[in-house]
């Protein structure tokens, strides 16, 4: 498959310095093997392969064809790209004979050229066709999703994923149009969506919240990030990291969860004969939680909703 993307549509890296300071490439490590999880248009990788030594690897991954293609003009012997969601981790990188690696990356959600580009279905702001896939070579469009999806599930997606309080009213908007016409576009879906949403929230499109929950579901979004985290946490050698930016509070939540899960584990009754030495461990230390400078965000508005996590992986296993 050939696949191009208008050279005007570029991506402006957000946290660039700060997560690869956090993946700590330093000594021994710069010879270690990498996963950036979330390639898009190469910002991280790039800077993470400009760090590696001659025998240090970079093993990237993305969902979507115009990424991948994008991947492929990096012509360096370390690099690797692979098609398929970081979610599969574990099998691509043991299909590269890979078992530890020495960091973890992943900038989650969606880049700016696949908002940008009217044609991808992502974007309330330009028409184009009602589609959302990150890989646009599987799965359904949002727009063949609308079209069979039964009401109460529509309702709930748009809740959930989109934190949406007229989810009931726009729900039941798409079904009633779809009723007489296909919704195949996004400036049809945007407009539906104005009229059922009766308040205004500050500086946001109504449509902000629907497309968010769609894009969410049709990407399956939360559950490859769930899987993810376990993946990328039993591939971390110790010591190594996982440096985590997200950019709403559905994930953030899911990567603060799952490191507390780490970081906290269940002490038995104190009054127990059992040995300081014998105690469970916590899996993982926390390194940082940081969020984009306020220039940053004047030079990038997209960085505005950015928080990066930051865990290291503790003891020998
Ligand atoms: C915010 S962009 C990453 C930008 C990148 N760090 C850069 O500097 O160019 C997110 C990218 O991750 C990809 N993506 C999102 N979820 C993914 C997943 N589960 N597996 C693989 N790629 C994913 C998207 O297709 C998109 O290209």
């Amino acid at each position: 498959m050939t696949v191009t993307t208008p050279s005007e549509l570029i991506h402006h890296t957000v946290l660039l310095d700060e997560a690869i300071d956090a993946l700590n490439i330093q000594g021994a490590r710069i010879n270690g093997v990498y996963v950036d999880g979330t390639f898009g248009r190469g910002g991280h990788s790039r800077k993470v392969l400009s760090q590696l030594g001659p025998q240090g690897r970079l093993i990237a991954f993305d969902k979507d064809p115009y990424a991948i293609a994008n991947a492929e003009q990096i012509l360096d012997p370390r690099f690797s790209i692979v098609h398929e969601s970081f979610a599969d981790m574990h099998t691509a990188l043991s299909d590269l004979g890979i078992d530890r690696v020495d960091g973890v990356l992943m900038d989650l959600g969606i880049s700016s050229p696949q908002v940008d580009d009217a044609e991808r279905g992502f974007s309330f702001r330009n028409d184009g066709p009602l589609d959302m896939r990150m890989d646009t070579t599987r799965g359904i469009s949002a727009a063949e999703w609308l079209a069979h999806e039964d009401e109460q599930k529509i309702r709930e997606v748009i809740e959930n994923y989109g934190e949406e309080r007229f989810a009931f009213q726009i729900a039941k908007a798409i079904v009633a149009r779809r009723a007489s016409e296909s919704i195949s576009s996004t400036r049809q879906l945007a407009e539906l969506v104005a009229h059922a949403v009766k308040t205004r929230e500050k500086g946001k499109d109504p449509a902000t919240r629907t497309f968010q929950a769609i894009r969410i579901f049709i990407n399956k979004e939360l559950e490859d990030l769930e899987i993810g985290l376990v993946a990328a946490y039993e591939s971390l050698a110790p010591e190594a990291r996982m440096a985590i930016i997200s950019f709403h509070s559905l994930e953030d939540r899911i990567v603060k969860q799952f490191f507390a899960s780490k970081v906290k584990v269940a002490q038995p009754d104190r009054r127990l004969p059992i040995r300081e030495a014998d105690l469970p461990k916590p899996h993982m230390r926390l390194i940082s939680r940081m969020k984009p400078t306020e220039q940053e965000v004047l030079r990038n508005a997209r960085a505005r909703s950015a928080i990066m996590r930051v865990a290291e992986r503790i003891g020998a296993s």
